[in-house]
C-alpha cells in the first residue's frame, strides 16, 4: 500500500555510533519509518540492540529476506557499503547508504546499475545539505547582500585528531576526505549550478601516516568562483566555519548554529585616494582604514526554522518512494566522487588538473 498513511519498515545493517543517532532521531520524530531490525557484525552491538528491545538477526542474508522490510540503512565502515547495498537492492529493499557512498567511482557506478535493474530508491545520507551553518549562508548569498560571491571558504577543524579505528584506516575507506571532504564538497555542488575547470589538493598525515588527516582543496568553477575546502584535525586555533568574499560585502559564519556577520559597502570609500597616508599597516593607501559611514554591518541569526537533523535525508527518501524526485540522488554523490579521486590524484601528483566535473 502506497499512501499518506504508509510507515515503512527500516532494517539497519551495521549499528554502530551512527547507526545509533539514526535510531534516536527514528525513534523521536514523527517520521513515517519504523525501526524494525538491525544485524551487525558485532556482539556486543547486537546485544545492545537487543537490549533496546529491537529484533536483531545472526546473518545479513536473515535481514535481508525479511519481507516485512522496506528500506536498509546502511551503516557500516566505508569498505562495505558497495557490497551491502547492492546485496539490499537485490533483495528489492529500497537503500539509504550512509556517506562516503563508496570508496571509489567504480564502485558508485556498480551501486547505479543495481538501482536502475531492481527498480528501487538509492539514497545517500549527504544530511549536511540540510545543516543550520550552510543553509544560512546560502540564503546570505541569494539575498545578494554581498553582491556576487567570487571565494567562498568553508572549513571544518579540530585539533584532536582522528577518532581511533577504521577511520585512521585507509583501506577502510578512512582520512578526512572520505569523511568530511564528502560533506562539504557535496555542499558547494548543491548550491552551486556550474561546472568545476579547475581542482587543486594538498593532503597532509600529520598524525596518522595511512590516511590524509588535514587538507586543502580549491576547485575552481566556470564562471571564475573559487571555493577552497579545508578540513584540519591538528588546528588548535579554529578559524570560521564559512568566510565568503562578494563584490559588494564580505559574510562570515562563525559556526553550526549558522550566526554570523555581513560587512557590506554602502558607498565608496574615497578619503585616501590622493596622499600615502601612515597608519600602523605602514606607508600605505590600500590597507588604509575604511570610513565607517561607508559600510553596514548585519548580523546573521541562528535560522530556527531549518531542521538541521536526518529528518529531512529520511522525508526526502519516503518521497521518493511515493513517486516524487529524490532529492540526494546517486548522480550527484557520483559528481562528488569524481571531484574527491581528483583531488587524491592532485594531492599525489602536485599538479592542479584541469576538469570538467
Ligand atoms: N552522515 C554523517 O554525518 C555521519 C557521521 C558519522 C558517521 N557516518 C558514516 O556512518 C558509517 C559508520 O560510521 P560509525 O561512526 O557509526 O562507525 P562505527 O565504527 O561506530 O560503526 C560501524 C559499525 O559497522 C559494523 N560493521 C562493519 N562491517 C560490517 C559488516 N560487514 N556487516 C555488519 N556490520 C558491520 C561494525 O561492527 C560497527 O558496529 C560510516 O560510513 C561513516 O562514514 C556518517
Amino acid at each position: 500500500m502506497v499512501g499518506i498513511d504508509r510507515v515503512y519498515n527500516l532494517g539497519i545493517i551495521g549499528y554502530g555510533s551512527m547507526a545509533n543517532s539514526h535510531r534516536e532521531i527514528i525513534e523521536n520524530s514523527n517520521l513515517r519509518i519504523k525501526l524494525k531490525a538491525i544485524y551487525d557484525i558485532s556482539e556486543e552491538r547486537m546485544c545492545l540492540a537487543q537490549k533496546q528491545g529491537y529484533k536483531t538477526y545472526s546473518s545479513k542474508e536473515q535481514l535481508l529476506t525479511d519481507e516485512d522490510i522496506d528500506i536498509v540503512l546502511v551503516a557500516t565502515t566505508n569498505e562495505s557499503h558497495k557490497d551491502i547495498a547492492i546485496d539490499a537492492l537485490e533483495a528489492g529493499k529500497h537503500v539509504l547508504c550512509e556517506k562516503p557512498v563508496a570508496l571509489n567511482s567504480e564502485e558508485l557506478n556498480e551501486m547505479i546499475l543495481a538501482t536502475a535493474m531492481h527498480n528501487k530508491v538509492f539514497t545517500v545520507n549527504q544530511n549536511r545539505r540540510f545543516n543550520r551553518d550552510f543553509i544560512n549562508m546560502w540564503r546570505t548569498i541569494d539575498s545578494g547582500k554581498i553582491g556576487k560571491p567570487y571565494i567562498i571558504e568553508s572549513r571544518v577543524e579540530g585539533s584532536r585528531g582522528i577518532p581511533d579505528g577504521w577511520r585512521t584506516n585507509k583501506h577502510q575507506g578512512g582520512g578526512m576526505m572520505l569523511d568530511w571532504g564528502v560533506h562539504l564538497i557535496d555542499q558547494i555542488l548543491y548550491m552551486i549550478n556550474d561546472k568545476i575547470t579547475n581542482i587543486f589538493c594538498v593532503m597532509h598525515s600529520i598524525n596518522y601516516s595511512d590516511v590524509d588527516d588535514n587538507f586543502s582543496l580549491t576547485l575552481t568553477f566556470e564562471s571564475g568562483l573559487v571555493v577552497r575546502i579545508e578540513v584540519a584535525t591538528n588546528n588548535f586555533i579554529k578559524r570560521p566555519r564559512f568566510y565568503v568574499f562578494g563584490t559588494e560585502g564580505t559574510m562570515v559564519i562563525n559556526e553550526w548554529d549558522g550566526c554570523g556577520t555581513v560587512i557590506r559597502k554602502i558607498a565608496d570609500d574615497n578619503q585616501w585616494k590622493s596622499e600615502i597616508t601612515k597608519v600602523k599597516a605602514g606607508p600605505t593607501k590600500t590597507m588604509a582604514p575604511r570610513n565607517e559611514k561607508t559600510i553596514e554591518k548585519i548580523i546573521l541569526e541562528e535560522p530556527t526554522d531549518v531542521n538541521d537533523s536526518l529528518e529531512p535525508v529520511y522525508e526526502q527518501l519516503i518521497d521518493a518512494i511515493e513517486g516524487k524526485e529524490l532529492v540526494i540522488k546517486p548522480e550527484e554523490a557520483m559528481r562528488v566522487m569524481k571531484v574527491m579521486e581528483a583531488a587524491f590524484e592532485s594531492a599525489k601528483t602536485g599538479i592542479a588538473l584541469k576538469v570538467e566535473i
